[in-house]
Order: C-alpha cells, then structure tokens, then sequence
C-alpha cells in the first residue's frame, strides 16, 4: 500500500471495505480502534499500541445513537473532528473511518447483536440497552474495516469482557487487545465525558479512584469479606459532595457475577453520578500479590 504519512478520511462502508479488501489482498494486516471521538491521552494509548502491532492502524470515530438510552447524553456527547483528526493522524493513523448514522443503520435497519448473561451485571442494569447498541455496532465495525487485531481500553471492562464474547461467539478472526487505564496526575481516568464536570464536580470525581485505592490497601492487608470493603468503599464516595452510586460491585473478572469471599483475583467496579456526569472506573485487584 502507498504510504503518504497522510490519513485519509472514509465516510461510506463500501470504501471503507474496499480500502481493507485492498490491504487484505497484500498481505498485510489492520488494527483497528473504535472510537465515539473527542480524544484524550486514553485514546491516545489505545491508537499506539494499534500502530505497533500491525500494518496500518484504521481509527473509527461514530457517536453511536443505539448504544445511549433516552435519558442519556447522545445529544450533547462533546465533538471536534478536526482536532480528533489531526491527532489520529499524528499517531499514525493510515484512515480515520467516520460514518454518519445513516451509513451505519440505514432505513430498514433491523438486525442486533445480543448477549444473554454479561450485561446482566454492572452498567448493563442501569443502561438495559446500552451493551446492544455497542455489540452490534463492533460487529457491524468488524466486519466493515476487516481488522487482525483491534484494541480497546479496561477502562470500560465490562464492554472489553463483551467484545471478547462476541468475538469468541461469533467466530471472529480478530485478536482484543485490551489497555490499561490512563489516567489524570491526580488519579482520575480519563474521559470525553469528564469535560462536563465544573470544578468542585471534578474533586469529588477523585473519589472513585480513591475508593479503588482503598479497597486495594484492604484487601493486600488480608480482608476476604466483600461487605466490609463496600462499605469503606461507599462511605469514602458518599463523603464527597454530589455523589450518588449506581453500583459499587466487587465481581468474578470473567463473569462479572458479584462474589462474597475474596478467594481469587477480583474486579472492584465503580459507576457514581457526579452531579449530572456519570462515571466509572475499576480496578482487577488480586490478593495473592
Ligand atoms: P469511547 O468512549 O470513545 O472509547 C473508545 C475506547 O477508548 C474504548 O475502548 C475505551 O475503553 C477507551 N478508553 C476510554 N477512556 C480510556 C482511558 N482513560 N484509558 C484507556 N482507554 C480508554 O467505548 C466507546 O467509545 C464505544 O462504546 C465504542 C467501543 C467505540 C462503540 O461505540
């Protein structure tokens, strides 16, 4: 394939998979990171690890209606495609596929991908539609760009455990990468939507970090029972101003299904409303270490 140093924006999926079926043809492969845009260092990382482990690094960037209920925030999700692509192209990427909605779900759209157990757990209880919306679009993604490997950050863990069952379920040929969280200096992860937070906001957004942290310091202390290390865990939260917790959950890293006794590594997830901006982080914390 020509190589210019320059990305190229594709709008349409019939030159997206013609580009691909054009790469394919060479033998060469494609990594790809899909993205709803408004860039930080997150994404950032994501698009590096893409470049070093294939080809060509492809870049998706589509606010995706079906994945927001309608009570979210699909109208105002922060946008700036020139500055998203600028920096895609600085991070070498050889596309930046962005569709608009119409390519993507055209009239008479009617097809779904849904997954029976993983998003019974965690954010899939208070946004029933959301994991929908994100495995049929990664699907729809896939098989658009035609991607080896594609990357995707443990920030959202539970979507990463999702995309790794569809991909096992449906027999795709793609190897999921996952990345580790980035975070601020301060602790908190990074996030389109911590644009939202006005300043006081955005110090009681340190809380989940912080309660991440000292569910840590519990555990590696030898505390095994779940209910004592909520309870820290919710009491630091709930200590901070314009906090409300959608889920503080200590769960199976595989399963996502809540345990009681800490036997084996555990994830701590977090989703807290700050103010009107809801977030989440976690953390994989094993005992044993
Ligand atoms: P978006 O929220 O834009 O995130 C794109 C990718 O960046 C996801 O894989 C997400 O986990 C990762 N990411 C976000 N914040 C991160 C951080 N602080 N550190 C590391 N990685 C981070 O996730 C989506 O878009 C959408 O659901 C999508 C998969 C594109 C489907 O529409």
């Amino acid at each position: 394939m020509e190589r210019t140093g320059k990305a190229k924006i594709i709008r349409t999926t019939v030159q997206m998979q013609q580009w691909s079926e054009q790469v394919q043809k060479q033998g060469e492969t494609i990594c790809l990171v899909p993205t709803m845009g408004y860039f930080h260092q997150g994404h950032l990382s994501l698009m590096d690890a893409g470049k070093s482990v294939a080809d060509h690094l492809v870049v998706s960037l589509f606010v995706n209606p079906t994945q927001f209920g309608a009570n979210e925030d699909f109208g105002a999700y922060p946008k700036n495609f020139d500055r998203d692509f600028n920096l895609a192209e600085s991070r070498g990427a050889a596309v930046v596929f962005a569709p608009d909605s119409g390519e993507i779900y055209p009239p008479g759209f009617q097809t779904s991908v849904v997954l029976s157990e993983l998003p019974r757990n965690l954010c899939g209880l208070s946004r029933p539609v959301h994991f929908q919306g994100v495995a049929t679009v990664v699907t729809k993604l896939f098989n658009i760009v035609k991607p080896r490997i594609a990357v995707f950050g443990c920030k959202d863990y539970q979507q990463l455990q999702v995309i790794r069952q569809l991909v096992k379920d449906l027999n795709f040929n793609i190897i999921i990468m996952g990345a580790p969280i980035v975070r601020e200096v301060d602790g908190l992860a990074m996030s389109s939507r911590n644009v939202y937070l006005s300043p006081d906001e955005r110090k009681s957004a340190l809380s989940l970090s912080s309660a991440l942290t000292l569910a840590e310091r519990m555990i590696k202390q030898g505390e095994t029972r779940c209910k004592p290390i909520l309870a820290a865990v919710t009491a630091l939260i709930l200590d901070h101003r314009d906090t409300r917790i959608d889920y503080a959950t200590l769960c199976d890293p595989e399963t996502l299904n809540a345990v009681d006794t800490i036997t084996s590594p555990v994830l701590l997830a977090l989703a807290v409303k700050v103010g009107t901006t809801r977030l989440i982080d976690n953390r994989v914390i094993d005992p044993g270490q």
